[in-house]
């Protein structure tokens, strides 16, 4: 795991998204994942300027996200779909067709799982996947317990995601019981991940994915098993890191073209 502390969530966006571009930039034809919740929106902001202002095109990539609530379609406000929408794939160049989405209104979800997980691979896997993290240790919407080898399925929240994110909705009993999410076995299948994670509230999350024991009591944790994942954090998410000097002196001495700050 490559762990990156900057002092804050905007400035490990920029790192973020020069990780994503650089993707773009050496594979026009990149398959990116993509995550939804609070934490990504600074990266989308700063990948829609740098199509605005640098250029970074987008019209060879696709896109797959990674969750969706079940009965809400992409004219809901609170939708994933929508949210990706409106936050990224409205403002840049990318053709409906080469995106993705778990559909929540799929009539036999078990089928629509199967056929998204069929069309990831037709796509060539994913290259990277953008990942948040939940205060619980859920990445996707694998919650503790899920197994390390899921797939794409239907699954129950907890009362604490229902809770965490009632902030979405105008009435917090229209939160959805249930979700389509890539399971941590699709996850781990992609090439490489981006988890990024902020704020004091999800510090003992980052400590039990980067330090704890692999378990699916913190299904992040299964990312020690990937060969390649960016774990970028601010410094309040950094903060019950025990091993945070080593972290940043790593980063620090890199050499310059590895860097992405
Ligand atoms: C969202 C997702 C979730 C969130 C997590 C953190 O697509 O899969 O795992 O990343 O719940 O949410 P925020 O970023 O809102 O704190």
């Amino acid at each position: 795991m490559e762990v990156i502390i900057q002092p804050d969530p905007q400035a490990a966006s920029l790192v973020a998204a020069r990780i994503v571009a650089r993707l773009v930039g050496e594979k026009p034809a990149a398959v990116l994942g993509l995550a939804t919740g609070s934490t990504p929106i600074p990266l989308y902001r700063e990948l829609v300027r740098l199509h605005r202002e640098e250029a970074l095109d987008f019209s060879g990539v696709r896109t797959f996200n990674l969750d969706e609530y079940v009965g809400l379609g992409p004219e809901h406000p609170a939708s994933y779909s929508r949210f990706l929408y409106d936050h990224l794939l409205d403002e840049i160049n990318i053709a409906p067709h080469r995106v993705h989405f778990a559909d929540g209104l799929a009539a036999d979800i078990p089928s629509f799982c199967g056929a998204y997980e069929a069309a990831i691979r037709r796509a060539g896997g994913i290259d990277l996947q953008v990942l948040g993290l939940g205060t619980d240790g859920h990445i996707g919407f694998n919650e503790p317990t899920s197994s390390l080898a899921s797939r794409t399925r239907i699954k129950s929240l907890t009362r604490a995601t229902r809770d965490a994110n009632r902030r979405f909705f105008d009435n917090p009993e229209d939160v959805p019981h249930h979700v389509i999410t890539m399971g941590v076995g699709t996850i781990l299948d992609s090439r490489a991940c981006l988890l990024l994670a902020f704020g004091r509230e999800k510090a003992e999350a980052i400590r039990a994915v980067v330090e704890g024991p692999v378990t699916a009591m913190v299904p992040g944790s299964a990312l020690q098993l990937h060969q390649h994942v960016y774990i970028l954090v601010d410094e309040a998410a950094a903060s019950a890191l025990e091993r945070h000097e080593y972290y940043r002196w790593v980063y620090a001495n890199k050499p310059a073209w590895q860097q992405y700050g």
